[in-house]
């Protein structure tokens, strides 16, 4: 914790301005499920627009790869980890960030320059090679011998997403090993570890894959705390530093099981997705555990961690997830404050996960066993979507599984019964809303009615080409997203949460309607899905102020719905917005 605490009170002594980390579910880019990186909450600034806090940003952001998912289990793989980030925004350039970088990790952290090493850019058809950092880190005092000049695979980094800015780079490398260090720097040489990234971001990739040159030359370096810590406290192993020994010492005491040998993997695997865990379910972007996105990286976390759990003989309907949780919490209070906020939340959605999968778990590993005696390489999509289906195994889950024993699973067929079985309840819940909705609650009812008044409501404060992209009801609240290029400012908000107070202070009726589709399109009944209904439609009218095709139900005046607030509006996808809302 203390290295970060270095970074930012070192940056802040260069005139560089504190950033809170974002979010981990970026804002801006629809192309990633979690911000990977720290420089990419600052895409748009990276672009040119200014930065409220000015040219000079410090921060250490919240982030997760989920391409390393697979790799956790040995020593340096996380799927959270934070990274340390400084950037220039069109202000300094090469020669103050490696300067600065120099001078933080010999001067601040106290590392030996002879234990350092660097590669810098060969140069491309584009971009030429990168004497000027050489020459810098030269001057510095890194001998020629230990630069390596590196290609694109190497030495360029970004966009993180698909698109979006990138540019060549410099990497600093350290000896992690107790052997000589050698005179000449190998890239190939594992003992070298990599610990901090310098990127000249100077182009913008574009979706047909063209690079553009950015308005200004800008600088994002990110240095893995995890990894600078193992290098501060002279350990290879990632779990056995400070960050994580406590964890690890805690699930051996749980398990009264040495962390040695084949314990270790496991170990690491559940130390890794409890923090995961609750940085996710923790963060204020109300991720829950679910079947998409990244509610279902949640799942497939929690559920793998249970998965370890049982292999070291833990109780898995025990409270063990909770204690750790708790921890991790405590470790982070300082820093992101959202955790001791969302506490209760993020255990109860532990809590939950955890009574609904070890429900089936045991059962499932057994089905399992009984499948792999029946298969020869491939575990076929039939036992796949069974053990998805009935047990609750995510399909990733099986997989690891199987290659356990040398099995493969058919995961194209598990996809394609996937889609046929969402295709058919998709159907299902149709035919239910249609016929009569027992199971709907009256807060559903009334926020049903709400989103309808919302949708007018905007059309009023923001325009005609508002209309409904997407929209979730629970019986908490309402989710509605709508096309709008900008976020909405404070006055819009306030002035569509009075319009919908508004119209339901009017009591109006809402009446219920079924006519031939072209009827209601003609008198402009609005249709968020035209191509789902039949002939024959129902279109709700609530007053003068709105007329939908819909299944309903809805309530009969809207006087019954009490006080609508709008609690969040932020940004969906590119050009999408999302707003919740809550009645009272
Ligand atoms: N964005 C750069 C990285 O992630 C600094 O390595």
């Amino acid at each position: 914790m203390e290295v970060k605490n270095k970074y930012i009170d070192f940056f802040i002594s260069k005139e560089h301005k504190k950033l809170n980390s974002a979010s981990i579910i970026p804002e801006n880019d629809p192309t990633s499920l979690f911000n990977t990186a720290g420089m990419q909450p600052l895409v748009p600034y990276l672009m040119g627009q200014p930065h409220p806090l000015g040219k000079r940003l410090v921060n250490y952001q919240k982030c997760f790869r989920l391409t390393d998912l697979e790799s956790i289990g040995d020593e340096t793989h996380h799927t959270f980890f934070e990274m340390l980030g400084n950037w220039s925004l069109g202000d300094y350039f090469k020669k103050e960030s490696i300067e600065w970088s120099f001078e933080f990790l010999t001067k601040t952290l106290n590392i030996p320059v002879d234990k350092l090493a660097v590669t810098v850019f060969r140069g491309n058809e584009f971009v030429k090679k990168d004497e000027e950092s050489a020459s810098i880190w030269k001057e510095l005092g890194i001998k020629q011998e230990r630069i390596a000049y590196l290609g694109e695979e190497d030495n360029w980094w970004g966009p993180a997403g698909e698109t979006g800015p990138c540019g060549p780079d410099t990497e600093i490398f350290y000896f992690r090993s107790n052997d000589e260090t050698p005179v000449s720097f190998d890239p190939e040489d594992k003992r070298w570890v990599e610990i901090w990234n310098n990127v000249f971001m100077q182009y913008n990739k574009d979706e047909n894959g063209n690079f553009t040159p950015l308005v200004s030359q800008n600088v994002d370096t990110g240095m893995g705390v995890e990894r600078i810590t193992s290098v501060l406290e002279g350990v290879k192993d990632n779990y056995q530093t400070s960050i994580w020994l406590p964890i690890i010492n805690k699930i051996e005491e749980m398990t009264k099981l040495p962390y040695e040998g084949d314990n270790k993997k496991a170990m690491r695997i559940i130390a890794d997705h409890i923090r995961a865990i609750v940085i996710i379910a923790g963060d204020n972007a109300n991720i829950r555990p679910s079947n998409t996105d990244q509610g279902y990286i949640l799942r497939r976390l929690i559920r793998r961690m249970l998965r370890y759990a049982k292999k070291l003989n833990i109780d898995i309907t025990s409270d063990f997830a909770l204690i750790l949780a708790d921890m991790i919490i405590e470790m982070y209070q300082g820093y992101y404050e959202e955790l001791s906020k969302n506490k209760e939340i993020i255990k109860e959605v532990i809590k939950q996960e955890q009574t609904k999968f070890s429900k089936t778990l045991d059962k499932g590993l057994k089905e399992f066993e009984k499948i792999i005696k029946t298969v020869e390489k491939t575990v076929d999509a039939t036992n796949a979507f069974k053990l998805y289906d009935t047990y609750g195994f995510p399909i990733e889950l099986t997989e690891e599984l199987a290659n356990e024993y040398n099995l493969e699973v058919d995961t194209e067929g598990f996809k394609l019964k996937f889609r046929e079985h969402q295709e058919k309840s998709r159907m299902g819940a149709e035919h239910k809303f249609k016929g009569g909705l027992s199971s709907t609650s009256d807060m559903n009812v009334k926020y049903h009615t709400a989103t309808h008044l919302l949708n007018a409501a905007l059309k009023e404060v923001l325009g005609a080409h508002v209309c409904q992209k997407g929209s979730n009801i629970t019986d908490e609240r309402l989710r509605f997203d709508f096309p709008n290029d900008t976020k909405m400012t404070d006055e819009e908000i306030a002035k569509t949460e009075q319009l919908v107070n508004d119209y339901i202070k009017q009591e109006l009726p809402v009446i219920f309607k079924e006519m031939p589709k072209e009827k209601a399109l003609k008198i402009g009944a609005e249709a968020a899905f035209i191509e789902k209904y039949g002939d024959v439609v129902s279109v709700y009218f609530i007053g003068d102020i709105s007329k939908e095709f819909c299944g309903g139900p809805h309530v009969n005046n809207t006087k019954e719905l009490g006080t609508f607030k709008i609690i969040k509006e932020e940004a969906s996808s590119a050009g999408i917005r999302r707003i919740k809302a809550v009645l009272s």
